[in-house]
């Protein structure tokens, strides 16, 4: 681990950190674009919001996300993520006025309820073991402002052929347990349990990672 990353169970990336921007085309199949594209089509952005996104890697989301909010409405795409070395690279790359990063772990955030608009996250949670799903939804909850929207895209129960190769050869060949829990769909009723409306199926991209929509109920105390 590297001396800077926060301690976690979550598997981190930092050994990744310097090949991952080239690795991450060819796992997106060259769609990364479009697949960020549909990603930031749901949280219906205003120059004002602030926006956390968990697990940011090397920030090319959260990036994409500050370049549509503005500086002098208050607008900031926030990144966290466990793996110093990842958000090394994400600060040198795609830092902004609008656009930060920050060595942070999912489920234990240093940031006041309700002080986010929307939190977003792609293909974190299956880095994640049930119980870190469990908190880093219940922080993602806290964190939002009530009527706040959470979007999460990751691995899901497979929807084609190609899905099943795909999810249950990496739950093998990586051998992840934290896959199979996302393949055996829990991921919806952990949104639930932590507070969230009923979450959308809006896409499933390459027939296994599912793009999920959901809010923080409007009449939550914060
Ligand atoms: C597959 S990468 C996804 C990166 C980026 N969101 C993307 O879509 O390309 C998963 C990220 O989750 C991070 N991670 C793992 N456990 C974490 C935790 N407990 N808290 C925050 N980040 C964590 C890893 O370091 C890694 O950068």
């Amino acid at each position: 681990m590297h001396p800077d990353s926060v301690p976690t169970r979550g598997r981190t990336l930092d050994h990744a950190a310097p090949v991952y921007d080239i690795c991450e085309p060819v796992v997106m199949m060259g769609r990364q674009a479009g697949y960020n594209r549909q990603i930031i089509a749901l949280l219906s952005l205003q120059k004002q919001h602030r926006v956390l996104d968990l697990g940011c890697g090397t920030g090319a989301l959260t990036r994409a996300i500050g370049d549509r909010l503005g500086d002098a409405a208050g607008g900031m795409a926030l990144g966290i993520d466990a793996a110093a070395a990842m958000i090394r690279v994400a600060i040198k790359k795609r830092e902004s006025a609008t656009c930060r990063f920050e060595v942070v772990a999912a489920e234990s955030l240093p940031y006041e309820a309700a002080s986010f608009d929307a939190v977003v996250s792609s293909l974190f949670f299956h880095h994640v073991d049930l119980d870190l799903k469990e908190c880093a939804l219940r922080e993602a909850f806290r964190v939002l402002r009530p009527g706040g929207l959470l979007i999460v895209a990751d691995m899901h129960t497979p929807s084609t052929l190609m899905g099943k190769l795909i999810s249950y050869g990496a739950r093998w060949f990586l051998m992840q347990p934290e896959i199979g829990e996302n393949i055996s769909g829990v991921l919806p009723e952990l949104m639930c349990k932590a507070g969230f409306e009923q979450p959308r199926l809006h896409a499933m991209f390459f027939g296994y990672i599912a793009l999920f929509a959901t809010r923080k109920p409007q009449g939550t105390p914060s």
